[in-house]
């Protein structure tokens, strides 16, 4: 039976590198047995430009029949100025919410190979590999009351709400544990108890579920630290556990870690491990529509879609091992290129992809 897959571009450089994506999941389909049907939609702001939303019904609704949804970027200059109910986040925002996508796996990976792209020095990051535990749907992205609301002497005050109840962290919490399981057997929760309630609470029910997890280390950091101990001391990480927010903030520190933010794939997993798939990276309008962005980010977004959600882990393996071997082979996109290596354009980069298959 063939699985749906709904592909959205979105802004952007998102339609470039999702495009090389496409190639790759062709490839399987024609040479290795993939049986795949692919969709599209729009979301983000070429949604809104043609819709008046970034998440019009018709991409919800396929999103919500597809086996799984692989996603290149939303946002750009020209919507900033929209109300923000209706910006291109609020598209990618509603997707993860609609769809209950609770877990984001953010894994921070050093490729041996971009050892030299990374702004740490090589004997601090070489051999780095964490998994960033995101939880995705709730917390201050979520949380309501929020506004902007006058106060009584004319003076505007914005306001958001941290909330999370027990039952959400707990969920997040199980599936760090179960990843770590499959790994260094280590989970490092990140909180701010010190200061937030709600943060305190979070930091009690993860020593709750650890109990059911003797074989896995449990340890508790503040996020300031957390912020400190990525760039000093990374590879003490292994699992690494936080909210929404704090994982939104950390992740992006950890993709620099390992040489340019244009490597790191990510999934945002349902309580059935049904998945939406997107690079970490944004829609970067800066060098979009010139054909010089990364797309690896996208194609190990993939790899990890075929693991996940579609059940075909030795072809996500293939995609992964592909892309070491371009790697070894010195093509290198803007990005994480340097002297001895070879530069590539997006497209050239997705086809030695596909011919390393
Ligand atoms: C991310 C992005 C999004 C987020 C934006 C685009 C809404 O930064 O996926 O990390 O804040 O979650
Ligand atoms: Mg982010």
């Amino acid at each position: 039976m063939s699985q749906k897959i709904l592909v959205l571009p979105g802004d952007g450089i998102g339609p470039e590198i999702v495009a090389e994506a496409v190639k790759v999941l062709q490839r399987l389909q024609a040479d290795f047995g993939l049986q795949i049907e692919l969709e599209y939609g729009l979301v983000g702001g070429s949604a809104y430009d043609q819709h008046g939303s970034p998440l019009p019904q018709d991409t919800l609704d396929k999103a919500k029949a597809a086996d799984a949804i692989l996603l290149g970027a939303v946002g750009a200059p020209q919507y900033e100025h929209l109300d923000i109910a209706v910006r291109p986040e609020k598209g990618l925002l509603g997707l993860r919410s609609e769809l209950q996508l609770f877990a984001n796996l953010r894994p921070a990976m050093l490729y041996p190979q971009l050892a030299a792209a990374s702004s740490l020095k090589p004997e601090i990051v070489s051999g780095l590999d964490i998994m960033i535990v995101r939880e995705l749907t709730g917390g201050i992205y979520f949380g309501q009351p929020r506004g902007v609301r006058i106060l009584e002497n004319g003076e505007r005050q914005g306001f958001n709400t941290l909330i999370y109840s027990e039952s959400e962290v707990e969920r997040i919490g199980r599936v760090a544990f179960d990843i770590a399981r499959k790994r260094g057997k280590r989970v490092c929760s990140v909180d701010k108890a010190n200061v937030l309630e709600c943060t305190e609470l979070w930091r009690e029910v993860m020593s709750k579920v650890a109990k059911d997890y003797p074989d896995v280390e449990l340890s508790h950091m503040y996020v300031d630290n957390a912020a400190m101990q990525l760039v000093k001391a990374p590879k003490q990480f292994d699992v690494i556990v936080t909210t929404n927010m704090f994982g939104d903030i950390l992740s992006d520190a950890a993709a620099m870690l390992t040489g340019s933010i244009g490597m790191l794939p990510s999934a945002s997993l349902d309580a059935n491990a049904k998945g939406m798939y997107e690079p970490i990276h944004g829609s970067a309008p800066d060098i979009a529509g010139q054909g010089i962005a990364n797309p690896l980010a996208t194609l190990l977004s993939v790899s990890m879609m075929l693991r996940y959600s579609l059940n075909h882990a030795a072809m996500a393996d293939k995609i992964d091992q592909a892309v070491t071997a371009v790697l070894d082979q010195g093509l290198r996109t803007a990005d994480i290129h340097s002297a001895n290596t070879e530069k590539v354009s997006t497209a050239q980069m997705g086809d030695a992809v596909v011919a390393a298959l």
